[in-house]
Order: C-alpha cells, then sequence, then structure tokens
C-alpha cells in the first residue's frame, strides 16, 4: 500500500506555493521572536533604580512568553515541511532595543518595547491575511500569538502615559 500524500489543506501538493511563502513569513516572525527574547533579557537585567523593577519584571516574564512564541513558530515551519534555519541566517535589526547611555533611562526602553511590539503586531497581522481560507491551523495559532503581542503593547503604553504625565517622556 503506498502512502498517500495530503489532497487537502495547506499540506496538499497543490498548495506548495502557498506553503512556501507561509514559511518564508513564519521563519522572519521566529527570527523577530529570538532577537525580541536577546534584547527582554538584556533590557530587563540593565535598567538601575526603583523605579525601574516595574519594567524589569515585566520584561523578565516576557522572555519566556517571546520564547515560547518562537517555538511555536518554528514547530509549524517543522509541520510546513520547513526547515528551522541555524544561527549564521540571523541577522539583526531592532537597533532601538540596544542599551541606553544612561541605565536609570527608562522611557528609552519603554518607547523600544513599544516599537518592537508594533512591528511584531503588524508582521502578524499580514500573516493573518496571507493565511486567511488557505491555512486556518497557522492563523489560529497567529491570532493567539497576535493577541500575546497586543498586551505587551498596551501595558507598555501605560508605562509611558505614566512618565508622560509627569514630564519625563
Ligand atoms: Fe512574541
Ligand atoms: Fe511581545
Amino acid at each position: 500500500m503506498t502512502t498517500r500524500n495530503a489532497s487537502q489543506g495547506i499540506l496538499a501538493d497543490d498548495n506548495a506555493e502557498q506553503r512556501a511563502r507561509i514559511v518564508e513569513l513564519l521563519t522572519k516572525s521566529y527570527w523577530m521572536e529570538i532577537e525580541t527574547v536577546m534584547s527582554y533579557i538584556a533590557n530587563s537585567t540593565n535598567p538601575d533604580g526603583v523605579r525601574a523593577q516595574e519594567i524589569i519584571e515585566s520584561l523578565k516574564a516576557d522572555v519566556q512568553e517571546e520564547l515560547g512564541h518562537a517555538q511555536a513558530f518554528a514547530d509549524r515551519i517543522k509541520e510546513l515541511y520547513g526547515v528551522v534555519p541555524g544561527s549564521m541566517d540571523f541577522k539583526a535589526e531592532q537597533t532601538y532595543l540596544q542599551p541606553p547611555e544612561q541605565q536609570t533611562d527608562i522611557v528609552h526602553i519603554i518607547r523600544g518595547v513599544i516599537e518592537a511590539e508594533t512591528g511584531a503586531i503588524e508582521h502578524y497581522n499580514l500573516l493573518i491575511e496571507e493565511t486567511d481560507g488557505v491555512d486556518p491551523v497557522t492563523q489560529d495559532m497567529i491570532i493567539a500569538i497576535l493577541r500575546d503581542e497586543e498586551q505587551h503593547r498596551r501595558l507598555f503604553e501605560g508605562f509611558l502615559r505614566e512618565y508622560e504625565a509627569e514630564g519625563r517622556a
């Protein structure tokens, strides 16, 4: 008895082209999450000061969530017959999340986090569009991750508002 290929859905031979496109977008998502993990580790460790503690705690928790996202993207790449890339393919892009000159400069970090989350929100909205009617399983996964990023962004927007209200941002 021969093994049948999937005849329906994103794993079907007929959908190879769309599948390749989705794997490409998932790979970009994977790298974005990996870089966010690096940036959030640094920025949840470097800050000094009483007021930094809330940011430190929040970013430390986010590191685990972003790592979970990276692993979810890796799993989905594999399920779609892709290969999770090696570290030599990594290209850093988060210029805005480099350590500030002063480690008490919390506003720099808050703005950087908002920028990173906004970039993720934009990319995941694109993925939701590209998978619509094509790959509902990937779309479902992205929708759940998108909610996490929206929560992260909203939380840091609140932090920024506080600093702005005090004239510190
Ligand atoms: Fe994430
Ligand atoms: Fe996030």
